[in-house]
């Protein structure tokens, strides 16, 4: 049965915890959807693992249609979720609207996730849900931010971590169907996780959110730079340098192809 956002919120309150992983493509989702991953999040972590952009800021709206349509076509079961780029979302609620509104009506996508929480964010989340868009937030280190935050850790001084908190829950209020928590302490993640009925989603934020995201081409050892919490389960530079020698030497030296006639 393809996955709901409904669904989502029972399997929080079942205790079932909810797999995601990045994707780009029309290969890598037919994979990653037979092999069950529940969500397959379109993100703009693309603009850098696949575009090869040194941050997610240059990536474009047409550039992330481009590769949902790939996505959503290889997809039978999972959610499949677009990150709205760098400024596609922050003018108004109304460029909110009909940038997530293109993502819905031109790709078959069923949800959006946008960086950001209170008050700005809330209130535009609130407005897509209100016309019918399902919205997932992402709060903690948010990329789209790098030139104000690095890639650290955010939330570690009690302040920052009451911040974020309550903007965890504004964004719940404003209707969004899960969080992604990236990158920020355990502790802090375990008091969000409990605090709101919507499911969170984290990415190095440590084991007590109701799912773990990671950036598929991490998990894949295709990436040539790794933040330290996401782990490769296999090398695949190593296994498509050795194929790709391999094929040159059999070429080099008349192997392939082989004479049939
Ligand atoms: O763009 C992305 O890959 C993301 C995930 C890491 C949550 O936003
Ligand atoms: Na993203």
């Amino acid at each position: 049965m393809a996955v709901t956002t409904q669904q989502l919120i029972q399997w929080k309150q079942q205790g079932r915890p909810i797999v995601v992983l990045t994707a780009w493509d029309y290969a890598i989702s037919q994979l990653l959807d037979a092999a069950g991953v529940d969500i397959l999040l379109v993100g703009d972590s693309l603009a850098m693992v696949t575009l090869g952009y040194p941050t997610t800021l240059p990536v474009t709206l047409e550039e992330m249609l481009h590769h949902t349509k790939a996505v959503r076509r290889g997809v039978k079961r999972a959610l499949v979720v677009c990150d709205l780029p760098f400024l596609s979302y922050q003018e108004s609620p109304q460029q909110a609207i009909h940038s997530a509104g293109r993502v819905l009506k031109e790709t078959g996508a069923q949800a959006v996730k946008l960086e950001g929480g209170y008050p700005k964010m809330a209130q535009t989340v609130a407005q897509l849900t209100a016309v019918g868009i399902p919205v997932m937030g992402h709060v903690g280190l948010t990329p789209q931010s790098v030139h104000q935050l690095g890639y650290r850790q955010q939330g570690k001084t009690a302040d920052e971590g009451e911040r974020i908190l309550q903007e965890a829950i504004a964004l719940y209020e404003a209707g969004a169907f899960a969080i992604v928590l990236e990158h920020i302490p355990d502790d802090l993640s375990m008091r969000i996780t409990g605090k709101i009925p919507i499911p969170t989603i984290g990415i190095g934020a440590g084991p007590h959110c109701d799912g773990q995201v990671l950036v598929t081409s991490d998990v894949l050892g295709l990436s040539d730079r790794m933040p330290p919490f996401a782990k490769p389960y296999v090398n695949l530079r190593q296994v498509i340098t050795q194929a790709v020698e391999e094929f040159s030497r059999e070429v080099r030296e008349r192997q392939f192809p082989e004479d049939v006639n």
